[in-house]
């Protein structure tokens, strides 16, 4: 069947086959690579992105279901000479290390700070508490999402 979606704000057609997920249209359709594919179970955040503004597991959401709704990946997020502020603050931070994992943080982190700019240590853990990094570097990822939680 043939899909609408407005992608990064751009509208795109796509023909996609009943059992194909988002995250493989928008890996291998429409060549957005910064939704990393990992376990495609929902259980590692990795493919993060906003669906009409809420933050999904893009590996659990049928590409049919998505048809005529608003995403947002991680490209949609930043771009090279213009990073988002959270993604300033994994480098200064220290948040990156193989980087597998960083998109799916930058998506949740952002659904978080445009919801609740203030969010309490324990919202902040709880809300990225869905995406997983195998390099185990938590500390540096909740450092930089915490400063920029307002008056901290
Ligand atoms: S690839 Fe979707 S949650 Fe892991
Ligand atoms: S930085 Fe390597 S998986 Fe998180």
């Amino acid at each position: 069947m043939n899909i609408r979606l407005i992608v990064n704000g751009g509208t795109t057609n796509v023909e996609v086959t009943t059992p194909a997920s988002l995250l493989h249209v928008l890996r291998e359709e429409l060549g957005l690579m910064g939704t990393k594919d990992a376990c495609e179970q929902g259980e590692c955040g990795s493919c993060s992105v906003l669906l009409d503004g809420d933050l999904v597991c893009s590996c659990l959401v049928m590409a049919a279901d998505a048809d005529g709704l608003e995403v947002t990946t991680v490209e949609g997020i930043g771009s090279d000479g213009d990073l988002h502020p959270l993604q300033r603050a994994f480098v200064e931070h220290g948040a990156v290390q193989c980087g597998f994992c960083t998109p799916g943080f930058i998506v949740a982190g952002v659904h978080l700070l445009d919801r609740n700019p203030v969010p309490t240590s324990g919202e902040l853990r709880e809300a990225l508490s869905g995406n997983l990094c195998r390099c185990t570097g938590y500390g540096g990822i909740e450092r930089a999402v915490q400063s920029l939680v307002e008056g901290t």
